[in-house]
């Protein structure tokens, strides 16, 4: 079983020495692929910390983040951006959609960027599967909370990325609602082979990982069920896997737009 993530003695801290805050501290984490972990722990225990740092979206103190095999925590910006585009979708806990695109513009940004053929066909099944079909016109300002969550959600999906990072997925949403969203991500995993790490205070949501990790004052003080309810016949090289096929995507698309 490959591990896709990798963490060691990853700490992020804030402010000068002495008095500095510790959002995350020593850190050791090994994520298998093809697996779904729920992160868990108090507010400000250091969970959308871990996130960003485990998806490059910031940089840890110290330590080493891995994903993919490849040592993220020092590389350059560049290459970083570049890996984020191709093999990561973000689902931040603030949303950040573009506030003057549409809907279905702000779901077919991240093919957008990387250069690839936009696909409305693809995000409009997406925005239907997160139950917004109809929706693709409006702005994210004409739509409630849970519905710019839902949007951000397809979104990271677009790409059909390796790894999916979300923070509070299920946050602003009902019950029924929260489990159609778990239903995809449960499917990212089982059927298209992607790894998926979210942030949840949902015992609903925990109830279907197959790991859950749990967070205190920046430290890691529970690891329940490492490896366990993966999926050992699952095979191994998703992450390679889809790299080839996003670069038959970008082949497709004619090259680079950017
Ligand atoms: N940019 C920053 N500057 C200073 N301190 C920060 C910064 N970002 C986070 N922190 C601190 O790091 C700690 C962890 O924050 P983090 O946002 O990771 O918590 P969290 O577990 O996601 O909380 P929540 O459940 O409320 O989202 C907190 O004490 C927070 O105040
Ligand atoms: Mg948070």
């Amino acid at each position: 079983m490959n591990n896709v993530l990798e963490l060691e003695r990853v700490s992020r801290s804030y402010g000068r020495r002495g008095r500095a805050v510790h959002a995350l501290y020593e850190v050791d984490v090994q994520v298998p692929e093809h697996s779904l972990t729920a992160v868990m722990g108090p507010s400000g225990s250091g969970k959308s910390t871990f996130l960003q740092c485990a998806a490059g979206l910031d940089r840890p103190t110290s330590g080493v983040v891995r994903l993919g095999g490849r040592e993220i925590s020092r590389m350059k910006e560049r290459g970083l951006s570049r890996l984020r585009r191709t093999d990561i979708g973000f689902v931040f806990q603030s949303f950040n959609l573009l506030p003057a695109l549409t809907v279905q513009q702000n779901v077919l940004l991240p093919l957008r960027l990387d250069g690839r053929r936009r696909d409305p066909a693809r995000a409009r099944e997406l925005l239907a599967r997160v139950g917004l079909d109809g929706r693709e016109d409006a702005r994210p300002g004409q739509l409630s909370g849970g519905q710019q969550q839902r949007v951000a959600i397809a979104r990271a999906l677009i790409t059909e990325p390796a790894v999916v990072f979300a923070d509070e997925p299920t946050g602003s949403l009902d019950q029924e609602t929260g489990a159609e969203i778990l239903n995809l991500l449960r499917e990212a995993v089982d059927r298209q082979g992607a790894t998926v790490v979210l942030v949840t205070h949902d015992p609903a949501v925990t109830a279907r990982a197959d790991r859950v990790l749990r967070l205190a004052h920046g430290r890691l003080v529970q690891d329940s069920g490492a490896g366990a309810g993966t999926r050992a016949d699952a095979g191994a090289g998703a992450f390679a896997a889809s790299r080839v096929t996003h670069a038959g995507a970008a082949a497709a698309a004619g090259g680079q737009v950017r």
